[in-house]
C-alpha cells in the first residue's frame, strides 16, 4: 500500500525563484530567509519520497478567468514549466504519476469531491518555486509529482472546512493504491500577502503564526474559521493558506491516528511584499 509519510507547507513567492535563478541567494536580503531551508534540504535527503502530491494554485497561467475550476488533479506524464511573461523559469520539467494520480481521481471522485481532471498542463511558480527551496537546482526533480492545483485566485474560492475534508479523502485514496509507495503531500501559498489595493503590503506576524500553531495541533478547529477571516487578517493573497489544509488533513491524526511530529518549523518576514512561512510534519512509522 501506498503511505503519505510527511507533509511539507511552504510560500511560494515568485521572487524566491528569481533570486535562485540569478544566483543571489546569498545577497543581504535573500540569505536569512534561504537559511530558514537548509535544514528542509536536509531533511528531504533523509525523507526522500517516491512521489509528492502538490496543492498549489495556478496564477492564471495554465487557467484564466475562461475556466476556473475549483480542484484540478494533474494526470500526466509530465508538465511544462509556464512561461509567466519572462521566459519558462530555467527548472527542470514536473515528471507526474498518472497511474496514482489517476487513482486519486477515482477513489476521491467517487469520495463526493468534484475534481476536474487535467491532462496538460503548465506549472507556474506556485509549484516550482517551493520545489526549488527544497530540492535546491538538480538536473532533474528527485521525484515524480502530482500537481494539484486549488483556486484562490478568483472569487468563489473553497473553504478550509472543504479543503481539509479533501485532505482527508486524499488520505484514503493513496492508503487504497496497491503499490508501496512513499507520499508526501504539500501544501504551499501563503502566508499573509496583499500584493493590490490599498492595504497593498500587509503582513500580520501575529496571524501567520497564530496559523502555524493551529495547524500543528488544532487543525480541524482551524479549517472552521471562514474565508473573510483570511481577507481580513492575512491580506487578498493571504487566502492562499486554505491549501495548507488540503495537506494537514492528509496526516493520520486527522482519521484517528497518532499526532504528528514537528520536524521544523521557520517563518521570515520580508520576501517581496510576502511572509515565509514553513513547516514540515511527519507521521509517525
Ligand atoms: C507574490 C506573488 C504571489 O503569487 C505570491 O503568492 C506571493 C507574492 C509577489 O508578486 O510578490
Ligand atoms: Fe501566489
Amino acid at each position: 500500500m501506498a503511505t503519505i509519510t510527511a507533509s511539507v507547507y511552504t510560500s511560494h513567492v515568485p521572487a524566491i525563484g528569481a533570486a535562485i535563478d540569478l544566483g543571489k541567494t546569498h545577497e543581504p536580503y535573500w540569505a536569512p530567509m534561504f537559511a530558514g531551508y537548509d535544514p528542509s534540504r536536509r531533511w528531504l535527503k533523509e525523507h526522500m519520497p517516491d512521489v509528492v502530491f502538490l496543492v498549489y494554485n495556478d496564477h492564471a497561467n495554465a487557467f484564466s478567468l475562461d475556466l476556473i475550476p475549483t480542484f484540478a488533479i494533474g494526470t500526466a506524464a509530465s508538465f511544462a514549466i509556464a512561461d509567466e511573461g519572462w521566459g519558462p523559469r530555467p527548472v527542470p520539467a514536473v515528471a507526474g504519476h498518472p497511474e496514482l494520480a489517476s487513482h486519486i481521481a477515482q477513489s476521491v471522485i467517487q469520495d463526493d469531491f468534484d475534481l476536474t481532471i487535467v491532462n496538460r498542463m503548465d506549472v507556474d511558480h506556485g509549484l516550482t518555486v517551493p520545489l526549488s527551496l527544497m530540492c535546491g537546482q538538480p538536473e532533474a526533480w528527485p521525484f515524480r509529482v502530482i500537481p494539484f492545483a486549488v483556486n484562490v485566485v478568483q472569487y468563489p474560492v473553497p473553504s478550509g472546512r472543504r479543503c481539509f475534508q479533501l485532505g482527508q479523502a486524499i488520505a484514503r485514496a493513496v492508503a487504497s493504491y496497491d503499490e508501496p509507495l512513499e507520499v508526501q503531500v504539500w501544501g504551499t501559498g501563503g502566508m499573509s500577502h496583499q500584493l493590490q489595493g490599498p492595504r497593498a503590503g500587509l503582513i500580520n506576524r501575529e496571524f501567520d503564526n497564530a496559523f502555524l500553531d493551529r495547524l500543528i495541533a488544532d487543525p480541524a478547529g482551524l479549517a472552521a474559521m471562514p474565508h473573510i477571516d483570511y481577507v481580513r487578517e492575512a491580506g487578498s493573497e493571504g487566502i492562499e493558506l486554505v491549501m495548507w489544509l488540503i495537506a494537514r488533513g492528509a496526516m493520520a491524526d486527522t482519521a484517528g491516528g497518532k499526532a504528528p511530529r514537528v520536524a521544523h518549523r521557520f517563518y521570515h518576514v520580508p520576501a517581496s511584499n510576502t511572509a515565509v512561512g514553513h513547516l514540515i510534519l511527519e507521521n509517525p512509522r
